[in-house]
């Protein structure tokens, strides 16, 4: 890193931030069904949790519902980037809903796990935040054998039936180092535990948080981008913290910045979680220059070049 002269303010934006590949997906679905068909288009849940972008779709029409049950029968529903439980997409069908399905393909990676580890006879333990909207999900693919362990601590006293046919799946968005602390101390108590097949936090977790852990030891400030209920937001901000950033704060929009959080802050750490639009981040930087904070340094850990292809219904070649 260049240091900068002494007093200079600067900031260091973490990259890659932001957009994930399959919040992009789950967005531009909601976009692209807006347009291609008449009537309502209902969303099961916040398509991603982004207050922005809620809000910027719904004035664009959608309709956010929490269930299912709130969607008049026969009407068109696309479910979040989160996933959803066989049992809402049943409640769908049972409503005669046309679904369009914007679940992030590395959350259905997750669910096939789940089902094929349950059809093998195994317990499932799910690292993961109980209530969190991608849990409910996973957990639903296999209902009798998943047992959630949120955190570390209950690592220690989880019970299972037969610690000998145990699997460990995860939320896509957690702490890789706070998951990986907890199964640590799992596999300290179940020692024949098996790993999953392959990473269950995805590509843009993993890649947002090595980031921030990159400038988090240079800034006496880091600012994250993000709603309160986007869990990956929420990490980078413990992550920032645990990394040495003398102090860490999550806001959705630049005016909640508050000016004591800059006060003797010469280097602001910046990143923004992967349901967060740029815009949002540029509306950050321009804040801060507006503070003094004109020298802006990108420290990129990792590029990133995935896209997922739209849900079948939605793609362009495809008659309607
Ligand atoms: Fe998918 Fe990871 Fe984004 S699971 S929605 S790529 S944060």
């Amino acid at each position: 890193q260049n240091h900068p002269v002494d007093g200079a303010k600067r900031i260091l934006l973490a990259s890659p931030r932001g957009y994930c590949a399959g919040v992009d997906r789950a967005v531009l679905a909601v976009e692209k069904a807006l347009q291609q068909y008449e009537g309502p288009i209902y969303v099961r849940k916040e398509i991603v949790h982004n207050k922005h972008v809620v809000s910027q779709l719904t004035e664009q029409g959608a309709i956010f519902v929490n269930e299912v049950d709130e969607i008049p029968e026969g009407e068109r529903v696309i479910f979040s980037a989160h996933g959803v439980s066989p049992a809402v997409v049943q409640a769908a069908a049972d409503r005669g809903l046309d679904a369009i399905d914007a679940t992030c393909p590395l959350v259905t990676k997750v669910h096939r796990e789940a089902v094929r580890f349950s059809r093998d006879d195994y317990e499932i333990l799910l690292v993961g935040h109980e209530g969190h909207e991608e849990v409910e999900g996973t957990a639903g693919h296999a209902p009798d054998r998943v047992t959630i362990v949120n955190n570390p601590h209950e690592a220690d006293t989880v019970q299972v039936k037969n610690p000998d046919r145990l699997v460990w799946l995860s939320q896509t968005t957690l702490s890789v180092d706070e998951a990986m602390e907890t199964v640590r101390r799992l596999r300290a108590r179940f020692p024949n535990l098996q790993d999953p097949p392959s990473d269950d936090i995805c590509y843009a977790t993993q890649n947002r948080q090595v980031a921030i852990k990159k400038v988090a030891p240079e800034a006496d400030v880091v600012i994250v981008v993000g709603s309160a209920n986007s869990s990956n937001s929420v990490r980078l901000v413990e992550v920032a913290l645990e990394y040495g950033a003398k102090a860490a704060y999550r806001v959705d929009f630049s005016t909640e910045i508050q000016q004591e959080w800059l006060e003797g802050a010469r280097t602001v750490g910046i990143s923004s979680g992967a349901s967060v639009p740029e815009g949002l981040v540029r509306e950050v930087l321009q804040e801060l220059e507006d503070a003094g904070y004109a020298d802006v340094a990108e420290v990129r850990t990792a590029e990133e070049d995935l896209i997922f292809s739209l849900p079948k219904e939605l793609r362009p070649s495809r008659k309607r």
